[in-house]
């Protein structure tokens, strides 16, 4: 077998799959669903579905890929075959790779919607009364020629990081862009502070009301976990199978999880703490960051730098997330159909680029078509977040602690045999088990 590639250390390992795990979740989705599911409920049990199924299903995740050595497809299908298992479990790699794919159509159409934003807070545009920041929005989402603009812009930035492969792309992207993003979301959440309300966004975020508790705000922060820590798609495998052997995997994941959630927290921060000192409503959902921000640049001095700043930090985090949503694809494309890298990274992001395009009609000229009162966009998100992220997280919880063989996953998994036995435990018992409640509940089997 030949060496395969690896990132050049463990840190490096580490640093990317942050920069796949801080992305617009963090930033965009996590506020806003925290914003309508009445925050802190929602704050508290995300952290603990994090904590408890998180973790132990990104170790498993990178497992198999470093086990597996390859695309999410023969990454699970190496690693079963090596148990002595059916090759049929390639199929949690096809969903993952597929899924992440459909992701990163809708994903890169709300990146998009940053990309003009951050254009627009640079040439000095004021959104100064609500009326003209809603409007704003409103106008964007109306307009379908702007929406597949940026959409092509930032799609086209994602395909040439990937293109130029994954040390030279991916690794470098990140080194650059990961520093940068937490250097400025420091300086914006201590700007919050100074000019925002932080007391009362505190008390928003972590004030804990067991009242606030139901199922929509349970399946949501499930939901969340998944797609904040790039979990159930491919991504991690893949990003796994780079992963030098020897390295702890634990070790890895631990930081991934912890840094993840301190981002989310200090945006959270520092996006409440300004929605709150300028007198705005958190719940006015996936426009929060695009219409209620906007206001509070017009208002706040240095808003023009300060709007600028936040709207780059932003494109940072969603475009090294997007990267790691077209490398699984890419990676079979480049080592089952023998394409180059370069062509394999435009024929992956070819197939996003065209369902994003229908994401954008989705707004306007196609807005009144709906499935289950669902517009094209809403109908990916809720989808990939709330139905094929938390089967595939199952899929692979039951994969890595049923069907893998026990010393293969230790062979992988250096920790002690105590700390090994409560990893399985979560993977056979506890995560299957919170994942499939969640979902009868959800489908109304419970009542
Ligand atoms: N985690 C990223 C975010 O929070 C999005 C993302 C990247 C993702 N890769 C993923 C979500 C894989 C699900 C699966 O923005």
């Amino acid at each position: 077998m030949t060496e395969r590639i690896t990132w050049t250390s463990r840190w490096a390992f580490i640093l990317v799959t942050i920069g796949s795990s801080v992305g617009l979740g963090n930033i965009w989705r996590f506020p806003y669903i925290a914003g309508t599911q009445g925050g802190s409920a929602f704050v508290v049990i995300y952290l603990f579905f994090v904590l408890l199924v998180g973790i132990p299903l990104l170790m498993a995740e990178i497992m198999i890929g470093r086990r597996g050595r390859g695309n999410p497809a023969d990454a699970a299908r190496n690693t079963a075959t090596e148990s002595g298992r059916s090759p049929w479990w390639s199929l949690i790699g096809w969903t993952g790779m597929i899924g992440a794919l459909v992701i990163l159509g809708y994903y890169s159409v709300v990146a998009g919607w940053i990309v003009d934003y951050f254009w627009k807070m640079l040439i000095g545009m004021r959104f100064d009364s609500q009326e003209v920041a809603v409007a704003g929005f409103a106008a964007l989402q109306a307009n379908p020629i702007e929406l597949i603009l940026c959409h092509s812009i930032f799609m086209a930035l994602t395909v040439a990081v990937i293109a130029r492969g994954v040390v030279s792309g991916i690794e470098r992207a990140n080194r650059i862009m990961m520093p940068a993003l937490f250097l400025l979301l420091l300086l914006l959440t201590l700007w919050g502070g100074i000019v925002g309300d932080m007391k009362q966004a505190a008390h928003f975020m972590f004030d804990f009301k067991p009242g606030d508790i139901n199922r929509e705000v349970v399946l949501s922060a499930l939901g969340h976990s998944f797609f904040s820590l790039s979990l159930g798609m491919g991504v991690i495998i893949v990003y796994g199978s780079y992963f030098k052997r020897g390295s702890s995997i634990a070790f890895a994941s631990v930081w991934v999880a912890l840094a993840g959630i301190m981002v989310g927290l200090l945006a959270g921060l520092a996006i409440f703490s300004l929605t709150f000192g300028y007198g705005l409503e958190p719940d006015s959902g996936a426009g929060l960051i695009l219409q209620t921000l906007p206001l509070t640049f017009a208002h706040m001095p240095g808003g023009r730098i300060f709007g600028s700043l936040f709207f780059l930090l932003v494109i940072f985090a969603a475009w090294t997330s997007a990267v790691s949503l077209l490398e699984p694809f890419t990676a079979w494309l480049v080592e089952r159909a023998g394409l180059t890298r370069a062509k394999a990274a435009l024929s992956a992001g070819l197939f996003s680029w065209l369902l994003g395009i229908g994401v954008c009609f989705s707004f306007n000229i196609w807005s009144e078509y709906r499935w289950f009162e669902k517009n094209l966009f809403e109908l990916l998100d809720f989808w990939s977040t709330s139905i094929a992220m938390p089967l595939n997280g199952l899929a692979v919880a039951f994969f890595v602690g049923w069907v893998v063989r026990r010393h293969v996953a230790r062979d992988e998994i250096a920790l002690s045999d105590r700390m090994f036995k409560v990893w399985q435990v979560v993977l056979r018992y506890l995560a299957p088990l919170a994942i499939l409640l969640i979902f009868a509940h959800s489908l109304g089997l419970l009542a």
